[in-house]
């Protein structure tokens, strides 16, 4: 029977996944590929701690220096888990240029380097897959390079970073500050600490670079897309947008807008009864619309070890299945063999129309509220709801609005001139709707 040599480069918690998958389930795997999967060496600086599943022979397997099996000639593909941008990224390009296929699940190098990695399987003829970096054990990978290839795709609205969903949800649930429900993802192993990158929305726009890059057809860098995180967010603004019917996500947001890509990553406001304001705790999902399927929704882990170790073996098992079958041409990175030529066009988030949310803080005076609305007014942003809450105590109080749809641009100079008004006491909260597309 064929023998497909695998090399990890990485054995934390991806690398031990990916290996106890492999072994576990090493006949199964073997039956459905007519192949097997052998690992035959892995890389880390510690080859000494026990990862929970025996790697026999130690000897012969282990390796502290990458190169031992990037430079093997009988090793046919490489696994990168290694994350962090440049030595990954010299692990990958000097395995391709070794002729050896490649999965990664770093979504980090995908979003900032992805050209120049698509562009090397490309002149190599070997494979590059990484259906770990998105979602951990959720496969929208393959469903959007094959379930969904005869659609044009119109929407994708993603919940796409664990962290800030658990915190989110502990906000909203237990009426925790943010600080708190932070460390308390962070005592729960959830989060990094501190997880920047997950709570000011880089993690989530990572992910959402690399589902646009195949959604839409040609690698789009993260330093492209609108970013916000939810460090803004407070338990007022959860209970407020309740009584709205609204809960409050972390969103990863594209639209097909004909000749553009509204591409924006930030917390929003859905209603509760949309399937992604359920979502709860660490986990992912990923709404989608293609013009013939309509829509279809994607729910799962989005970390761990054993769900991305699960995605990591996927895109082993599909590599070997085209090198089983002596595939001339391998399927591309992003499932486009005619990337779009002209290039993906971004929309300025200042062209964005959405509803928003505004809530004000201000002194309880007679006049507050015409005067923040003629400025609203002044910028033809028209209002569909207020709440002002009741004075508890003497100092400023809040006032909620919503609006109907309106401009970015006239929002945020709307905003800037509202908070110059003498009797708002503090910057103003806006939080976008996510309405009438979901
Ligand atoms: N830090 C990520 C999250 C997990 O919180 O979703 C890995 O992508």
């Amino acid at each position: 029977m064929l023998k497909i040599n695998v090399g990890i480069i990485g054995f934390g918690t991806v690398g031990a996944g990916t290996f106890e998958v492999l072994t576990t389930n090493r006949k199964l795997i073997r039956d459905r590929i007519g192949a097997e999967v052998v690992v035959k060496r892995i890389a880390d600086l510690d080859i000494e701690s026990d990862r929970g599943i025996p790697v026999r022979p130690a000897r012969e397997i282990l390796t502290m220096d990458a190169m031992d099996l990037i430079d093997d000639p009988e090793i046919d593909l490489v696994v990168e888990l290694v994350g962090g941008l440049d030595r990954a990224r010299e692990f990958i390009l000097r395995a391709m240029e070794k002729g050896k296929h490649v999965v990664t699940a770093n979504k980090a190098l995908l979003a900032e380097h992805g050209a120049l990695l698509y562009r090397s399987a490309r002149e190599h003829g070997v494979g590059l897959a990484f259906e770990a970096s998105v979602g951990g054990g959720i496969p929208i990978i393959g469903a959007l390079k094959n379930g969904l290839s005869g659609n044009r795709i119109q929407t994708c609205v993603g919940i796409l970073n664990g962290t800030s969903n658990y915190i989110l949800t502990k906000m909203t649930q237990e009426g925790l500050p943010f600080d708190r429900a932070v460390d308390q993802a962070v005592h729960l192993g959830f989060a990094e600490d501190p997880p920047t990158l997950d709570v000011d929305g880089t993690d989530a726009a990572h992910k959402l670079a690399i589902i646009i890059s195949i959604a839409f057809g040609s690698p789009v860098s993260f330093n492209r897309i609108y970013r916000e995180g939810i460090v803004a967010v407070t338990p007022d603004d959860i209970r407020y947008a309740d009584e709205f019917g609204y809960r409050v996500k972390l969103l990863a947001i594209a639209k097909d807008l004909g000749d553009k890509i509204e591409a924006r990553v930030h917390s929003a406001m859905i209603s509760r009864d949309h399937i992604l304001a359920n979502v709860n705790e660490a986990f992912n999902a990923i709404y989608i619309e293609g013009d013939f399927v309509g829509p279809n929704l994607y729910y799962g882990l989005g970390a761990g070890r054993r769900p991305t170790g699960s995605a990591v073996v996927s895109d082993i098992i599909g590599l070997a299945r085209e090198i089983k079958a002596g595939a001339r041409e391998l399927t591309p990175p992003l499932g486009h063999a005619l990337p779009r030529e002209e290039g993906i066009e971004i929309q300025a988030i200042e062209d964005l129309i959405t509803p928003y949310y505004f809530r004000f803080s201000a002194v309880d005076t007679p006049g507050v509220l015409s005067r923040i609305a003629g400025i609203l007014s002044e910028h033809r942003i028209s209002i569909s709801s207020v709440i002002q809450k009741g004075r508890k105590s003497e100092g400023p109080v809040s006032i909620v609005m919503l609006t109907h749809e309106a401009r970015e641009s006239a929002a945020q100079k709307a905003i800037s001139a509202i908070d110059k008004l003498d009797v708002v006491t503090d910057k103003t909260v806006v939080i976008r709707v996510e309405g009438n597309s979901l």
